[in-house]
C-alpha cells in the first residue's frame, strides 16, 4: 500500500480554509428559529421534515416560533429516510411551487440533505446530474448563492447541518452518490441536544458511530499539504485533508465518544451522555466538513446502495435500509487496521482517546489496537457484526467494490493509495469481526 503521508507533491497545497455554518447550540434553542428566520429576511419559509417527525414536539416548537415571528410556513413532510434522486426532485418541485424565500429543515441528515437539494434545484434549476459528483454527474458549481437555510438536526449523527454535502441513492445505478459544493452548506445550524432524548437506542448507536468515523477519518485523512493545490484558491475543496483546525474537533469528539457512547445508547434517561454525543456530532461535523472523510465512508456508499433485506429496529420498516452510520462503521475496523501503517501515531492516539489502553503500545500494532477498540465499542452498543451483520456474503464483494471504487473524492482522501484490488481486500476484512 503506497503511503501518502511521506510523499509531499511538488504542487502540494500550502494553506487550508475553514468554512462552517454559523451555529447556535443549547437546550431548547429550536425556539429561536422564528427570530433567526426573520433576521435573515425570510417572510415565507419551506419547512422540510419527514412523516415521523412532523408530529413531534420538535417540529411544533419550530412552527410556533416561526408563527411568533410572523414567518409564513410551507410544510413538506415527505423527506425520505435515505433519500433518492426521485425524492430530491420531489422536494425541489415542492419548493419551486411554494414560492419561498428560505428553508428550515428539522430532522436527521436525510431531511437536512433533502432541504439542501430542494433549495439548490429550486433556486438554480438545472438538469439533475449537473450538480452531482463526477463521474456519475457533471459536478458543476451552481451559478450563484442559494437561499438561506436553517438546519435543525434531531439526531446526534450526520453533521449535515455543518457541511456542503447532500447524499442520495441514484436509483437507476443502485449507487449512493452526492452533491458536494460549499454553496449548499446551511446558513445557520440550530442544534438542540434535547432532541436526542427520545431517540431509540439503535438510532443513537448508528448515529454515534457515524460521528465516530467522521472524526477518525478526518484525523487520519491525507494531510492538506499532500494534496495537489487547486488551480485557483477559490476552488480549494472542502475535502482538503487533515489540518490543524479539523484536528481540534476530531480530538475532542473522539474523547467524548469514548467516554459517553455506551451510556448514551443504553440509557435514554442519561441526558448528560446524550447531550455530549450531540456536541461530539457538532465538533466532528465541523471537522469533516473542512477535512473530508475517506475509505469507510467511500465504502459505505455501496453497502447502503446494494442492500437486500436488512431492516434494523428503530427505523421505518417499509423498505430495507442499512442506516448510514451502520453502513460506515461495518467497514471502519478493516480500513483502520490497514491504513495505520501509513500513520501509526495518529491511529494510536485515536485509539487512546476512544478508551483503549495504549500505554507502552508498539506503533506497529496501531492498526490492531484501534480496530480492536472499535469492535469492542460496536459489540457493547449492539452494532451489526461487519458486512455479514447487514446481510452481505463474500460473494457480494465484487459488486460492493465496483459500486464504491468510483468514489474518488473519498478514496483519494485516505492516507494510503487505495487500488481496486485493495478495496476488495478491505471489504473482505470487513465481513465479520467476532
Ligand atoms: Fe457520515
Amino acid at each position: 500500500m503506497a503511503c501518502c503521508h511521506t510523499e509531499i507533491p511538488e504542487a502540494g497545497d500550502t494553506a487550508f480554509s475553514v468554512d462552517t455554518s454559523a451555529i447556535t447550540y443549547g437546550p431548547a434553542c429550536l425556539g429561536e428559529a422564528g427570530d433567526i428566520a426573520a433576521s435573515l429576511g425570510i417572510g415565507r419559509i419551506a419547512l422540510i421534515t419527514d412523516a415521523t417527525l412532523v408530529s413531534t414536539e420538535h417540529v411544533a416548537r419550530v412552527v410556533a416560533s416561526l408563527a411568533d415571528a410572523d414567518v409564513d410556513v410551507a410544510l413538506y413532510d415527505e423527506a425520505r429516510v435515505e433519500p433518492t434522486d426521485e425524492s430530491f426532485k420531489a422536494a425541489a418541485k415542492f419548493a419551486a411551487d411554494a414560492n419561498v424565500d428560505g428553508f428550515i429543515s428539522v430532522g436527521g441528515g436525510s431531511v437536512i440533505d433533502t432541504s439542501k437539494a430542494a433549495n439548490l434545484y429550486s433556486t438554480h434549476p438545472a438538469d439533475f446530474l449537473a450538480y452531482v459528483n463526477a463521474p456519475i454527474g457533471r459536478g458543476k458549481n451552481p451559478p450563484g448563492p442559494i437561499k438561506p437555510h436553517i438546519a435543525c438536526p434531531t439526531t446526534s449523527g450526520t453533521g449535515a447541518e455543518c457541511t456542503g454535502i447532500a447524499v442520495f441513492d441514484f436509483l437507476e445505478m443502485r449507487a449512493k452518490t452526492g452533491i458536494v459544493t460549499k454553496a449548499i452548506r446551511p446558513t445557520k445550524a440550530l442544534i438542540d441536544p434535547t432532541c436526542t432524548e427520545t431517540l431509540p437506542a439503535n438510532v443513537v448507536a448508528s448515529s454515534a458511530f457515524d460521528v465516530l468515523s467522521h472524526a477518525l477519518e478526518s484525523y487520519t485523512a491525507r494531510p492538506y499539504t499532500h494534496r495537489v493545490a487547486a488551480g485557483r484558491p477559490s476552488l480549494r475543496p472542502s475535502s482538503q485533508g487533515a489540518n490543524p483546525w479539523s484536528d481540534l474537533g476530531c480530538r475532542e469528539a473522539l474523547k467524548l465518544l469514548g467516554h459517553f457512547v455506551v451510556r448514551a445508547v443504553h440509557d435514554a434517561s442519561d441526558t448528560e451522555a446524550r447531550h455530549q454525543l450531540m456536541w461530539a456530532s457538532t465538533l466532528a461535523g465541523i471537522a469533516f466538513g473542512n477535512a473530508g472523510c475517506h475509505a469507510p465512508h467511500g465504502m459505505s456508499y455501496s453497502v447502503s446502495g446494494l442492500v437486500n433485506d436488512f431492516r434494523p429496529t428503530g427505523y421505518p420498516q417499509v423498505d430495507p435500509i442499512v442506516p448510514h452510520g451502520m453502513s460506515v462503521i461495518v467497514n471502519s475496523p478493516s480500513v483502520f487496521r490497514h491504513t495505520a501503517e501509513c500513520n501509526p501515531e495518529r491511529h494510536l492516539e485515536s485509539a487512546g482517546w476512544l478508551g483503549a489502553d495504549v500505554i507502552g503500545a508498539d506503533p506497529r500494532d496501531a492498526g490492531s489496537v484501534l480496530a480492536d477498540r472499535l469492535v469492542e465499542l460496536m459489540r457493547a452498543t449492539g452494532l451489526p457484526n461487519g458486512l455479514t451483520g447487514v446481510g452481505y456474503t463474500e460473494a457480494d464483494i465484487p459488486a460492493l467494490t465496483t459500486g464504491s471504487f468510483p468514489q474518488k473524492r473519498l478514496l483519494d482522501n485516505a492516507p494510503c493509495e487505495i487500488t481496486e484490488s485493495g478495496l476488495a481486500e478491505l471489504y473482505r476484512g470487513a465481513l465479520s469481526y467476532w
